[in-house]
């Protein structure tokens, strides 16, 4: 287990979707590989169409650039279901960023900030693909608890559904570095 306290090397940066970071935000939306998303890659005029209705920034989502001290912009951190009390996120480290241990300090960013900066979110959640071992040792080391498991939840083009997985920290865990278990055997 990662120790939580731990100053995390990764910062967040609020990007402008449709301003300034326009074209950088399409650049990597397009040119990067998301091998366990329900798309593996986005093409120009799909994310064109996806960051110009608001799906980077609206009432709902919101998007950072993920800044590591000595290695730069690594990938981006997005959150969804914002007008909602309980929001989601998607995280997506650029691929020659990957599998260097990254994983687990820009999760813990993400969650800081929104436990910080909405003080009305009490629980936080994330979903990923059963076979997106990565993405699930992150959240295990990163102390979020796995909540949820969807079977054949998840589309796959051209094959089989796969399981969503879901996982979700609650504020008061974060506050106190605890854990609270799902009671899962609790048949009446
Ligand atoms: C999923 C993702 C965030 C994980 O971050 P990462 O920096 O690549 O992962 P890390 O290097 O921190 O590795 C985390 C753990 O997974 C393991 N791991 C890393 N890459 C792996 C791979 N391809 N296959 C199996 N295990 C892997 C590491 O050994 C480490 O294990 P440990 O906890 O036993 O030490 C990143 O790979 C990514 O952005 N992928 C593409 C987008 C994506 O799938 N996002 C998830 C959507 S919610």
């Amino acid at each position: 287990m990662t120790d939580r306290s731990t100053t995390s090397a990764i910062r967040l940066v609020r990007l402008d979707p449709t301003g300034s970071d326009r074209g950088a935000l399409l650049l990597f939306l397009t040119t990067e590989d998301f091998p366990f998303h329900v798309r593996r890659t986005i093409s120009t005029a799909d994310a064109e169409r996806a960051i110009d209705g608001g799906a980077y920034r609206d009432d709902d989502h919101d998007t950072f650039w993920l800044e590591h001290d000595e290695l730069g912009r690594i990938g981006i951190a997005r959150l969804e279901d914002l007008s909602d009390p309980v929001p989601l996120f998607d995280l997506r480290i650029a691929g020659s960023h990957r599998g260097h241990g990254l994983g687990v300090p820009a999760l813990l960013a993400l969650t800081d900030h929104v436990f910080r900066t909405m003080p009305e979110v009490t629980r936080f959640e994330g979903q990923t693909r059963d076979d997106n071992t990565a993405m699930r040792r992150v959240f295990a080391d990163a102390g979020w608890v796995k909540e949820a498991h969807y079977r054949e939840g998840w589309p796959v083009a051209g094959g089989s559904p796969r399981a969503s997985v879901g996982y979700g920290i609650l504020r008061r865990d974060w506050e106190t570095g605890t854990t609270t278990p799902v009671p899962w055997d609790d048949s009446p």
